[in-house]
């Protein structure tokens, strides 16, 4: 036992052929191979069941699952594995939420400490990411998460969310994005203007009056399906986030999202939370506005990179108002 952490995280040695350590989480076991990431688990009638992704999906779903210290409500790696945050504790599940698996009594959903989970989830994201793969990267912006295992990519896999406390720009706040900053202008938004906004604040309100261009900020993200705060004012948190190709995760939400599409396009499927049966497909063309209601999983395709400003609530509050029926799960009712 590790006295700093708490937790260990129960590890193999190395596979004599390709290299991967395999991970024991409770009663799951995770293992990779050159294509494929392989979940097993006993079900409560001890029938032993496995589930296999693609490695390079799994990989880039662990990153946001990590990243986001599981986000919001659920994490669904695919319709079978996944996590749902509950702030202090995870659950970490396969077939839960998924109707088939359920009625088939082929699930398991175990509950864990967060940080339990969060060290875990680490060590398997620095162990089976290779030298030359970043999972936050666009797929045409990187290299191949396949074949044996061949170094690591920590300052990939260690990369920090920016999370500004109060606006992009300010005093002792995140710096703007810059050349010298090591954020260039990414190929998709090289017509994006450079420009800053003119400010005029009066003597003593210069930390307070502020402006920014978000668009030169957002053109130079070097990262894809990775919201970062620009703007929080106490639980308003402006997220917007460039998209390209697939949002690796399946998010379920524990509480309303607000997507503004401020350029190019992206389309969304949208399936029920608990069962995954799905629900909509929604279009999102530049200057759409859309809602995600509180008892939605969705996932995003965007074939061109493109810019999304998600409104998160950010209160500790509001799942539990939902939960308890005196909050909303849709945002306006027509
Ligand atoms: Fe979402």
């Amino acid at each position: 036992m590790n006295a700093a952490t708490q937790f260990d995280v129960l590890a193999s040695a190395a596979h004599p052929v390709h290299g991967y350590q395999a991970f024991t989480l409770g009663d799951f076991s995770f293992e990779r191979d050159e294509y494929f990431v392989h979940i097993r688990w006993t079900t409560a009638r001890g029938k032993p069941l496995s589930h296999t992704m693609d490695a390079g999906n799994f990989l880039r779903a662990l990153m946001r699952d990590v990243g986001w210290g599981f986000f919001y409500g659920w994490v669904n790696f695919d319709s079978v594995f996944g996590t749902t945050n509950h702030y202090n504790t995870v659950d970490v599940f396969a077939g839960s939420y998924n109707a088939s698996y359920k009625s088939a009594g082929a699930d398991l959903l175990q509950n864990f400490p967060s940080e339990q989970v969060r060290l875990t989830f680490v060590a398997i994201l620095e162990n089976w990411t290779n030298a030359g793969f970043d999972p936050y990267a666009a797929p045409l912006e990187t290299g191949t998460p396949y074949g044996r295992k061949n170094g690591a990519n920590l300052a990939a896999v260690r990369r920090v969310r920016q999370l500004a406390e109060r606006c992009v720009g300010l005093r002792d706040d995140l710096a703007m994005r810059t050349d010298d900053g090591g954020y260039p202008v990414n190929r998709a938004f090289a017509d994006v203007p450079q420009d800053t906004p003119e400010l005029h604040p009066e003597p003593g309100f210069e930390n307070d009056v502020h402006a920014f261009n978000l668009f030169a900020y957002l053109s130079r993200s070097d990262v894809v399906w990775n919201p970062s705060f620009t703007s929080v004012v106490k639980h308003s948190f402006m997220c917007p986030t460039t998209e390209e190709h697939i949002l690796p995760i399946i998010h379920g939400n524990d509480r309303v999202e607000w997507f503004f599409q401020m350029c190019d396009e992206i389309t969304w499927d949208c399936g029920d939370k608990l069962t995954a049966e799905p629900r909509a497909r929604v279009v999102m063309k530049a200057g759409d506005m859309a809602a995600m209601p509180a008892d939605c999983r969705h996932q995003g395709y965007s074939p061109k990179r493109s810019m999304l400003l998600v409104w998160e609530n950010g209160s500790p509050k509001v799942v539990h108002d939902i939960l308890a029926g005196t909050s909303p799960v849709y945002p306006v009712t027509f």
